[in-house]
């Protein structure tokens, strides 16, 4: 079988965060234009919520879990992501990628902020048909805290496990984990101790570059190395030659 690539679009590369729900829609076309010409490869896309969701989850204190007064937000915050979602599945179906959406508050349960159960059969399923299904970042229902948000990072990690993707990228508005403005090529977690990583400066309720990396290092403990690289270098990340970013790998590793 082809390798699987698992790849997240960050929010912020197809939002404003700034602003309320504002789709870059020229971002999201050069985007599919990229993964059209490349329409052999197992994809898997994931994308963040940006500024479609981060704003309902932060407004509605989804995160602190669910009492009478928040209980909308679940609705509201879903129905953001879900907006920016189908936008990301037209510009892929436009540009002649058998795209569809998957809303991970559909098939997934959290405990305590981590998913508990996932569903990915069918996901395989599809990427056996050539069929490149569409997850995003959501809120899911919690079994301790009545629901939280699940980033696209968890879900990566979750799927890079699930259908043992080998070749992980994350396409983020900057170069790669910056230290002192210069991208750090490779970390791993004894590199990470050293660098002192920002949060992210907009209403992120995930944590920013920093839960990234815990992401990636938990899945690079798995052993499954993970890339991060700004969003101009897709084509390269997705032909397998140098992006000029990040790479999060295990201890020892390359
Ligand atoms: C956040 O997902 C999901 C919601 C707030 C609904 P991410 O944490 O992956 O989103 P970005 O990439 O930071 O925008």
């Amino acid at each position: 079988m082809t390798e699987t690539v698992i790849l997240k679009l960050g929010g912020s590369v197809i939002t404003d965060k700034s602003g309320e729900c504002a789709i870059d829609h020229a971002r999201l076309h050069e985007i599919a234009g990229q993964l059209a010409v490349r329409r052999g490869l197992g994809l898997v896309l994931v994308h963040g919520a940006g500024s479609c969701g981060h704003p309902e989850a932060r407004r509605y204190r989804i995160n602190d879990g669910l009492a009478s007064e928040n209980v909308p937000g679940v609705y509201h915050t879903h129905t953001a992501v879900s907006r920016l979602n189908a936008a990301v599945v037209d510009a892929l179906r436009d540009a002649g990628v058998e795209a569809i959406g998957i809303h991970p508050l559909d098939l997934a349960l959290a405990e305590d902020g981590r998913l508990a159960s996932f569903e990915t059969r069918h996901i395989a399923e599809m990427i056996g048909h050539g069929i490149v299904p569409v997850l995003h970042g959501d809120v899911v229902m919690d079994r301790l805290k009545g629901a939280c948000i699940v980033s696209g990072d968890q879900l990566v990690t979750r799927l890079a496990a699930d259908l043992g993707g080998r070749r992980v990228g994350l396409a983020t508005d900057v170069a790669g984990v910056l230290q002192n403005g210069a991208v750090v090529p490779r970390i791993d977690r004894d590199i990470v101790r050293r660098l002192d990583i920002g949060g992210s400066t907009n209403t992120d309720v995930t944590g920013g570059m920093q839960g990234k990396i815990a992401e990636l290092l938990a899945l690079a403990d798995a052993g499954i190395d993970s890339h991060i690289f700004h969003i101009s270098k897709i084509g390269r990340f997705l032909d397998g030659t140098e992006h000029g970013g990040t790479v999060v790998t295990r201890r020892g590793g390359p």
